[in-house]
């Protein structure tokens, strides 16, 4: 349903994603994971044409719900991906506060984006639904709720509207980026189900953007593994975290508190992956992680050995990576 083909986001000067290639399936949920500054948000919001100023993409993005998949999104005007945006698709942020306009009523902010998209057919029908949405979201007395205003709410209510307005048009793809990290741990849990049942009872695909592997084990069925702007490993979910390919990957699994053979392990005792993500920029030629793998030597250098890990479900083209170097990825272990 959403294919992005050779994705490279940059500036003028610095390449900030490289080649990023995957592809979502109808009602598919699929995780994006990664050290901070790997490129997850870049990513989405390349997705979402909303780069900031003096970010260039270019490649292919197509989605084949609510526009003909003929139309490469990276070239529509603005006023057509608008139109795409909170409909077709739509993004969860991390902090809710920057998504909802502060001086709005909360019920108007959820009204919006069905008065904008005319997806309601008359302004009686519109007002029901804001409270029909706000109760999908678990929010008391949500005709009461719908007056106040975003100050006026916690922070997990807050991420509850913004996750209304975000399902308000039911979009074929919801794109959350970290969307409980703000959040008491908590209001984590009930902010994480209301995101799963509001995209599994619209039959909607999501990339879900976070740094907690034990969430993408839970919720989603594949996985992307992203370092340095690229993408180095993906696969189905149990596949990747079971048997990581990529030393990278490796590294990511082995410093998350997965449940593993030995049972949950304190975080304290989780090794970590040696060294820091380089700024952008600054990322080495051949492998992208051979300043970090510990498995490196020349063969890294100049020629990444990289091999296709295996179809997409689809039945598509190869959709993954992975390390396959004599003294790395499999076989020496
Ligand atoms: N507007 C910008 N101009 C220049 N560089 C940018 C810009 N936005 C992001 N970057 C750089 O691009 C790289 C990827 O950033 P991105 O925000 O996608 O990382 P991320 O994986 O989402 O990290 P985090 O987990 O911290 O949210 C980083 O090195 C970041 O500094
Ligand atoms: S062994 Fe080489 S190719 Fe494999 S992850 Fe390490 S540096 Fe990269
Ligand atoms: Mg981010």
């Amino acid at each position: 349903m959403l294919r992005v083909d050779g994705l490279s986001v940059g500036t003028r000067h610095t390449g900030l994603l490289h080649d990023v290639s995957f592809q979502i399936c109808r009602g598919e949920r699929v995780g994006l994971i990664g050290e901070s500054g790997s490129g997850k948000s870049l990513t989405a919001l390349a997705v979402m044409g909303l780069l900031p100023e003096g970010l260039a993409a270019t490649g292919d993005v197509r989605l084949s719900a609510r526009t003909p998949a003929t139309r490469n999104l990276l070239d529509l005007p603005e006023r057509d991906l608008a139109r795409l945006r909170g409909d077709g698709l739509s993004m969860v942020f991390q902090e809710p506060m920057t998504a909802l306009n502060p001086t709005m009523r909360v019920g108007d902010q959820v009204a919006e984006v069905m008065l904008i998209h005319r997806t309601q057919p008359s302004r009686g029908a519109v007002r029901r639904r804001v409270v029909e949405l706000l109760e999908q979201v678990d929010l008391p007395d949500p005709a009461h709720l719908a007056r106040s205003y975003p100050h006026e709410l916690s922070g997990g209510q807050r991420q509850r509207v913004v996750l209304a307005i975000a399902l308000a048009n039911d979009p074929a793809l919801l794109i959350c980026d970290e969307p409980t990290t703000a959040l008491d741990v908590t209001v984590q849990a009930t902010v994480l189900d209301l995101v799963v049942r509001g995209v599994e009872e619209r039959d909607a695909a999501m990339l879900f953007i976070t740094h907690d592997l034990g969430v993408v084990a839970t919720v989603c069925e594949r996985v992307l593994v992203m370092y340095g702007g690229r993408i180095v490993e993906a696969g189905p979910v149990q596949d990747v975290f079971g048997d990581p390919r990529h030393r990278y990957t490796q590294g990511l699994v082995a410093a998350s508190d997965l449940t593993g053979a030995e049972g949950r392990r304190e975080r304290a005792a989780l090794p970590t992956i040696p060294g820091s993500v380089p700024p952008a920029g600054r990322f080495p030629d051949g492998c992208v992680f051979r300043t970090r793998c510990t498995h490196a030597d020349e063969v890294c250098r100049t020629q990444p050995p990289w091999v296709p890990r295996g179809e997409h479900p689809a039945g598509e083209t190869a959709y993954g990576h992975a390390c396959v170097h004599p003294a790395g990825g499999y076989g020496d272990e």
